[in-house]
């Protein structure tokens, strides 16, 4: 079976397909993207990605391409022709074609593509062994809240961490906190026992498993703390995790080389995982007709 991508209009067999060399996502990085999930066939919380997209759209100016209810009925489609019961779809939006000039063109029409892949299940020793993650500087800009596809120093950071033979990069601003890995969001669980991560600032892209995440540990009774952490902090946590749409929530047992608590996964992690998983079951069944 062949994969099929929404580009411009019209389903086309992926690997035949193209966009303009003068699409200004190729030039200048400019345009916006989202990862979503499907479990169980079902787009999950397709709410907050959809706000997302909005913001990111709006803060640099990109009409939205298509209505978003076609673009919900893209989206279905794509995954549908793809046959995805687990896995994510992308899509994409740039500002369209146009004569390079950096300004933004006037009258042209943002451009779209949305993919889709099935993914293997995570590997179960992922959650059970934890996860290692290097630290590099954070050489990224100020608005790393727009989920732009400008993601050059996430991707130079992520080949340091594979060549480090880790699974993360957490990146620490000048003033030394921690502000986010180069696709997933970092956490602690620090002495007093409380869940902390980095405020949904300009300086870190605003999860949504993030947002959820949060949530399901307000939920359980669990202290929760959006503020900045250091580097000391982590080596000093009982706990630490990474969250993202595609990782969901992953512990991290060492930083630097340096071990995390007792090495092991954590177990308000591992609660958080739990409960944040159920979220998305319940969704899907809600999704199914099934109830909860
Ligand atoms: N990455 N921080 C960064 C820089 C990210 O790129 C991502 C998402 C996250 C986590 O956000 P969410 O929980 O909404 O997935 C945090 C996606 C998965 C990617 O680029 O593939």
């Amino acid at each position: 079976m062949f994969r099929t991508a929404y580009v411009n209009g019209r389903y086309l067999r992926a690997a035949e397909s193209a966009v303009h060399i003068e699409d200004r996502g190729y030039q200048f990085a400019d345009g916006v993207y989202e990862v979503a999930a499907i479990v169980g066939g079902v787009l999950v919380d397709s709410a907050p990605h959809f706000a997302r997209l909005a913001r990111s759209l709006k803060e640099l100016d990109i009409a939205w391409p298509v209505s978003r209810r076609a673009l919900v009925h893209i989206i279905t489609e794509v995954v549908r022709r793809n046959v995805i019961d687990y896995g994510m779809v992308y899509l994409q939006i740039t500002r369209g074609v146009a004569p390079r000039d950096h300004a933004y063109p006037k009258g042209i029409r943002p451009a779209l593509v949305v993919t889709a892949k099935r993914l293997a299940p995570q590997q179960p020793e992922l959650i059970e062994r934890g996860v290692s993650v290097i630290t590099l500087p954070d050489i990224r800009w100020q608005r790393c809240d727009i989920k732009s596809v400008s993601l050059l120093p996430n991707v130079m950071g992520k080949q340091s961490a594979k060549d480090a033979g880790a699974y993360e990069a957490w990146q620490i601003s000048a003033d030394g906190s921690v502000t986010e890995g180069t696709s997933t969001n970092a956490w602690i669980v620090d002495r007093s026992g409380a869940v902390v991560t980095h405020p949904a600032d300009h300086a870190i892209l605003g999860g949504i498993t993030r947002e959820s995440v949060l949530k399901v540990a307000r939920a359980e009774g669990i202290k929760v703390a959006e503020r900045r952490f250091t580097l000391k902090e982590v080596f000093a946590a009982r706990e630490a995790f990474l969250t993202s749409t595609t990782a969901a929530v992953l512990p991290v047992v060492s930083v630097d080389g340096r071990m995390i608590g007792d090495g092991r996964p954590g177990p308000v992690t591992l609660r958080l995982r739990e409960r944040y998983l159920a979220t998305l079951d319940r969704q899907v069944r809600t999704a199914k007709g099934r109830g909860s």
